[in-house]
């Protein structure tokens, strides 16, 4: 299957770890010129690094996704250095397990901000060139948090439901500009080697401390294919969205989570 990704331009936020990293070097692999937009800069240029060595052209951008200016500044560096963007990939997410009635004000106001603010202001920040072109792709990494509400992830659940919906009501708006707009929902990836975790992942925080290999294998019995999701499996069905391949194909919602939900 031709994909024709060779040359396009795909803005990944969070391409710094895990699976973000994934999906950067996946778009490197197929010959795309990839933008990391992480507020992590070290790991960004990290991965930047070893997706040029792949091919197609990779830069890394300093950028805090729940930033307006930020943002726009790291847009318009886009597209000083490659003249279009093609596919937008939101990916950065955040989220810290804990029951709602124990969760502070601030760690609510953190998920909002980074999952749902995010995705809305690096989504606005591309289109009105997009619509311009009459062409694009977004793709979001949402959870099936957001399909099913998760115990102990109220806030983050209510995001990330909100980005399905918000990318349905998109598709729908932006369909006639040819622009597609799609979800992909990741099971538990865990990175497959701390180093492809950056300081501000999930998995440096306290919260993974509690995922022991008891509960990894716990988790992975509640899954039909028995084992836990790799950025790779992720990856794979985020670049097929972004492809010509996937031209007819808009307002959808792919969980990557061996079959963890079926709906
Ligand atoms: N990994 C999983 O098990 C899993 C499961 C379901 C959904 N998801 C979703 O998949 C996506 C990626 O998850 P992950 O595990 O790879 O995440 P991660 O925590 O490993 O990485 C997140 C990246 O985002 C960057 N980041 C954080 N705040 C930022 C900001 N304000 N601006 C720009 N960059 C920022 C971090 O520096 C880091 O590089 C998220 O949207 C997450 O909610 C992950």
């Amino acid at each position: 299957m031709n994909l024709n990704l060779v040359g396009k331009t795909v803005i990944v936020t969070g391409g710094g770890s895990n699976i973000g990293r994934g999906i950067v070097l996946a778009f490197a692999r197929e010959g795309s010129n990839v933008v990391i937009a992480d507020i992590d800069e070290f790991q960004g240029q990290k991965v930047a690094k070893e997706a040029d060595i792949l091919g197609g052209k990779t830069i890394a951008i300093k950028t805090d996704v729940t930033n307006v200016d930020s943002v726009a500044a790291m847009v318009k560096e886009a597209l000083a250095k490659f003249g279009n963007i093609d596919i937008l990939v939101n990916n950065v997410g955040w989220g810290m397990d804990r029951l709602f009635i124990e969760k502070p004000r601030a760690e609510w106001e953190k998920e909002v901000k980074i999952n749902f603010w995010g995705v809305i202001n690096c989504t606005r920040a591309v289109l009105d060139h997009m619509v311009e072109r009459k062409c694009g792709k977004i793709v979001s990494i949402a959870s099936d948090a957001g399909r099913m509400g998760e115990y102990r992830e109220a806030v983050y659940s209510g995001c990330k439901g909100g980005v399905i919906a918000m990318s349905k009501s998109l598709a729908r708006e932006l369909g006639r500009y040819s622009i597609n707009v799609n979800v992909v929902c990741p099971g538990m990836t865990l990175p497959e080697n701390p180093e492809h975790a950056g300081e501000l992942s999930m998995w440096k925080s306290p919260m993974a401390q509690f995922l022991t290999p008891e509960v990894q294998e716990k988790v992975a019995k509640a899954y039909p294919l028995r084992r836990l999701g790799k950025p790779q499996d992720v990856a794979n069905v985020v670049v097929f969205l972004a492809s010509d391949a996937a031209s007819f194909i808009t307002g959808q919602t792919i969980s990557v989570s061996g079959g963890y939900t079926m709906m």
